[in-house]
């Protein structure tokens, strides 16, 4: 009963904002005084730490259907959009905390430091997916849709598959964390293939 309340959208709500709400936590720390916080170079750990998030967003995302499938009372599916759109307010303050504080909205300095690690190309290429993804995510733009609705939002998986390449091109020396999250989410991507198609192929193929 409580499942079908108003609650469990607010907590929901409430841990899928958790990284950010940590974010502003080390923000305040750094900002008086307590360098343990963020390091030495506060924007710049600031802003790995929510390229790392909005990864295990889009991933924590991309879990929500296999979930869904396996405990279909629970009807999870109804709380993807909202983890969709706090993974996406993630990469939109990773990539604010970029252009604008870490290179100062300049232009020649955006250009040469892309041109050094085009990896930057790979990120700009998943936002620009996540951005169509995050405006049509309304039930209106569904309805409105229709089957395109699905084929547009099938675009995360060349996001995950963007962003984790995006991520690894960025790795100087420990691949720990790199190796966990792309294990998660290449196991996920693996569950969207179509098993069953796949196995009456087979032994169609078998047959003849
Ligand atoms: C789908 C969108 C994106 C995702 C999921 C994502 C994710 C990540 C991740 C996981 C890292 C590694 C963090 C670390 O461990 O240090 C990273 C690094 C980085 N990202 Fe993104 N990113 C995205 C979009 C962008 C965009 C749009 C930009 C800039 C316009 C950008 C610029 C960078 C830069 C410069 C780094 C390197 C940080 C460093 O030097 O330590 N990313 N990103």
């Amino acid at each position: 009963m409580l499942l079908n309340s108003v609650y469990p959208r607010l907590l929901l709500h409430l841990v899928a904002a958790m990284p950010l709400i940590y974010a502003l936590v080390l923000i305040i720390r750094s900002a008086t005084g307590d360098f343990t916080a963020l390091g030495a170079d506060p924007a710049e750990e600031l802003m790995s730490y929510l390229g790392q998030w909005a990864l295990i967003g889009i991933i924590v995302t991309l879990a929500i259907s296999p979930l869904n499938r396996r405990v279909p009372r629970l009807r999870l599916i109804r709380y993807r959009r909202l983890f969709g759109l706090w993974a996406f307010a993630c990469v939109c303050l990773h990539m604010v905390l970029y252009t604008v504080v870490l290179s100062g909205l300049n232009m020649e300095v955006l250009l040469s430091d892309i041109l050094e690690r085009p990896f930057i190309i790979l990120g700009v290429l998943g936002f620009l997916m996540l951005v169509p993804m995050a405006i049509t995510s309304t039930a209106g733009w569904r309805r409105r849709l229709g089957r395109n609705w699905s084929r547009l939002h099938r675009l995360i998986y060349l996001v995950t598959g963007v962003a984790l390449v995006h991520f690894f091109l960025q790795v100087r020396s420990d691949y720990g964390e790199f190796v966990l999250i792309s294990t998660v989410a290449i196991l996920l991507l693996l569950l969207r293939l179509p098993f069953q198609k796949l196995k009456s192929l087979f032994r169609q193929a078998r047959q003849h």
